[in-house]
């Protein structure tokens, strides 16, 4: 790739300036929003495309109302994923006293005039109902704001008639930013391919989706009641009212369905999904409170005997020295939760199969031992930060010696140049291939090139699949983007910025462009034929469509291509060392 100009990171322009590469930013400009077109009608509608640009504040005339006769419905594409509460401007009825109807789904699979898209384990939202008691405006309850959508379909089955003259949505996302400021970065990225730009700009704004009110988190209205046994349920009632953390905003995971960042409660994934999520953050919006409010929640609710954690992360984005000391001792809690699981070989014998929902995660798993190692890196590294000279500490460092010498004996397979998922099988994972690279788990420069073209052998038309997250009954596997961007820091990592380029346009680019995608956030996992198919999941219309564990090459393009990264705490020291790709 011909680098024209690169410019990240360093919020170097004074505010006054006009935002560079501000085509590129897909967060909105106002808050209020409005449809840009029309994706779809039933039965008898007037004038579908007139509130496309009227509001409800302006005066409506014939020529920009829409009027829904006896059971019809339209649904309006707003272009790109959004959030937020819905207004409708009724200029005449019929009759008092009807209902109209509103749904919402983020991918046009599952437009539908029936139901919303899921936010369960099962079925399909309910319809957002309002009572038109006669003309006026009527606003959706805060708890009924909708965490992500991209088309929004009014539904009428009335008899009569309902003339609208105004239908927008109050954009909730990043609730702690001005409402005119939204696509403020302090971090960009420019090159002279568009679809790689797309995808930088795209990630930060998957982010900036998953930043929400932390009073308005889902309520899992029905959680343990509707599950994958339920096989047909319908019309499922959902809210968004369920408070996460304090503070005014908080990073979640799936931004139409999460409370929080998951990752299954174990410490050794700490260091895995804020990997992904929180540098994408640090170099587009630096929007770092919102990370902290969340890393509180979790360590709120660690278990105070054990240590044992709800979710995971990379603690400590921001060089806070009192934040990471508040948290150190729950910190080093955690962190010895997972020690306990080491055995004679030097191992950790994983005996809890959450992890990201692949399967056959137990054992002395390679993923596993190698996040546990980079864990044990990274809290000698805040030992140091914080002068804790205590014993622990270099017991970590032996315990970490110990596990690359145990892992290597054990599960590299020499003959296919590849790690084993443990010492029982043939099958050599695309996760725990990676984080051997990423946590510097191999020997020498000959593994990490290995695993490199291996994994590269492997992609499918859609992207790099993950042969330990299989399709059951099935021939093809799940493609996770959270495990790919592992995949592309190998390549990185293997001096192949080649490589990792050509993936991320295949992958992201899918993910960004296909009919089926939102073609502004990236989806949380697909299928290796492209299907939206998530193996994890019963329910397809679940996948979420936004998702910040799916934002790697936002962060990598910035650490790797431009090769700008922060070394020193606190971003007191930095090294610039790009690497060109085609
Ligand atoms: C409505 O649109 C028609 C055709 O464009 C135009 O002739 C007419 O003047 C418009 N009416 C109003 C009230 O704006
Ligand atoms: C909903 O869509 C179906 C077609 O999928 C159509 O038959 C039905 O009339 C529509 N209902 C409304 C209220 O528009
Ligand atoms: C409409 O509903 C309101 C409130 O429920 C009620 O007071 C009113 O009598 C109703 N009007 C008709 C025409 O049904
Ligand atoms: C699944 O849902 C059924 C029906 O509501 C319920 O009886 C069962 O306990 C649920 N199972 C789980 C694991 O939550
Ligand atoms: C959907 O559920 C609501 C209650 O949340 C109920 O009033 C409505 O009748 C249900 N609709 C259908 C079609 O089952
Ligand atoms: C959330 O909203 C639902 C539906 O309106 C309501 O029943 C529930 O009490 C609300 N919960 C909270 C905590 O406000
Ligand atoms: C909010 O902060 C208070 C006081 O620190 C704490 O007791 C409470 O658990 C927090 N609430 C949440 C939802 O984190
Ligand atoms: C070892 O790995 C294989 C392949 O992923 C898996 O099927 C098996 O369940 C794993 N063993 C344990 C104990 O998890
Ligand atoms: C891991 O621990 C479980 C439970 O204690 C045990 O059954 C299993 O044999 C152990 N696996 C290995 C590979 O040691
Ligand atoms: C650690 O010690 C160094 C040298 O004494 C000191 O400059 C630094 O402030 C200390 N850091 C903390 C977090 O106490
Ligand atoms: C990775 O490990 C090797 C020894 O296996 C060591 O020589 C090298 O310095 C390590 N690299 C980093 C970046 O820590
Ligand atoms: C996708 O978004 C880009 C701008 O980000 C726009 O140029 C392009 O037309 C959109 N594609 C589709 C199919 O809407």
């Amino acid at each position: 790739m011909k680098l024209l100009s690169i410019l990240t990171g360093l919020a170097i322009l004074d505010s006054g300036l006009a935002i560079p590469y501000s085509e590129y930013i897909l967060a909105p400009k106002s808050r209020t929003l409005h449809p840009v077109s029309v994706h779809n009608t039933w039965g008898p509608v007037t004038n579908p495309s007139a509130l496309l640009t009227t509001s409800s504040t302006s005066s409506p005339d014939s020529n920009t109302t829409t009027t829904f006769h006896s059971t019809s419905s339209l649904t309006y594409d707003f272009g790109l994923n959004i959030a937020g509460i819905v207004s409708l401007n009724t200029v005449s009825t019929s009759a008092s006293n009807q209902t109209i109807g509103v749904t919402f789904s983020e991918s046009s699979l599952w437009v539908s005039n029936k139901s919303s898209d899921a936010t369960a384990d099962a079925g399909k939202d309910e319809i957002l109902w309002f009572e038109i008691e006669g003309p006026g405006v009527v606003t959706a309850r805060k708890e009924k704001g909708r965490g992500a959508f991209r088309y929004l379909t009014v539904v009428y089955e009335g008899t009569g008639s309902i003339e609208v003259g105004g239908l927008e949505v109050h954009y909730t996302a990043m609730p702690h930013w001005e409402d005119d400021k939204l696509g403020e970065y302090t971090g960009w990225f420019h090159s002279d391919d568009d679809l790689l730009n797309r995808i930088w700009y795209a990630g930060a704004y998957t982010n900036q989706l998953c930043t929400i009110d932390p009073h308005y988190g889902d309520a899992l209205v029905h959680i343990f009641q509707i599950n994958a046994s339920v096989s047909d349920a319908t019309n499922v009632t959902w809210w968004s009212n369920y408070t996460i953390t304090n503070g005014s905003s908080a990073l979640v995971d799936g931004a139409k369905r999460d409370r929080i960042v998951w990752a299954g409660g174990k410490f050794q994934t700490l260091s895995k999904y804020m990997s992904i999520a929180i540098p994408g953050i640090v170099v587009s919006t630096n929007d770092v409170v919102s990370v902290e409010n969340s890393l509180t929640s979790l360590f709120d609710i660690q278990n105070p005997s054990t240590g044992q954690l709800p979710y995971a992360g990379r603690p400590f984005p921001s060089g806070n020295i009192s934040y990471l000391r508040t948290l150190w001792p729950k910190y080093k809690l955690a962190l010895h939760f997972s020690l306990s699981y080491i055995d004679s070989t030097g191992l950790m014998n994983v005996t809890s199969p959450a992890d990201w929902l692949r399967s056959g995660m137990g054992g002395h798993n390679i993923e596993a031992n190698a996040i546990l190692y980079h864990t044990l890196n990274q809290a000698t590294l805040l030992a140091s930060v914080l002068n804790d000279t205590s014993p622990s500490i270099s017991y970590w460092s032996l315990t970490a010696s110990r596990i690359k010498q145990a892992a290597n004996a054990l599960l590299w397979n020499n003959e296919a140049g590849m790690y084993i998922d443990n010492e029982t099988t043939t099958l050599m994972p695309q996760d725990g291939n990676a984080w051997a690279v990423v946590s510097n788990l191999t020997l020498n420069a000959s593994q990490i090139s290995s695993i490199s073209e291996k994994l590269q052998g492997r992609w499918t038309a859609f992207g790099a699949p993950a042969p330990e997250a299989p399709v059951p009954s099935s021939n093809i596997s799940t493609i996770s983007p959270f495990i790919t961007s592992f995949e592309l820091q190998t390549h990185f990592l293997a001096s192949s910025a080649h490589t990792a380029l050509a993936l991320i346009r295949r992958q992201w680019g899918f993910m960004l462009t296909s009919p089926l995608m939102t073609n502004s956030t990236f989806i949380e996992g697909y299928s290796s034929d492209g299907s939206l198919h998530y193996a994890p999941y019963a329910n397809d219309a679940r996948i979420s469509h936004a998702h910040g564990w799916s934002t790697g090459p936002t962060s990598l393009m910035t650490f790797y291509v431009a090769g700008v990264q922060v070394t020193g705490k606190g971003g007191g020291e930095w090294r610039i060392k790009p690497m060109l790709g085609i």
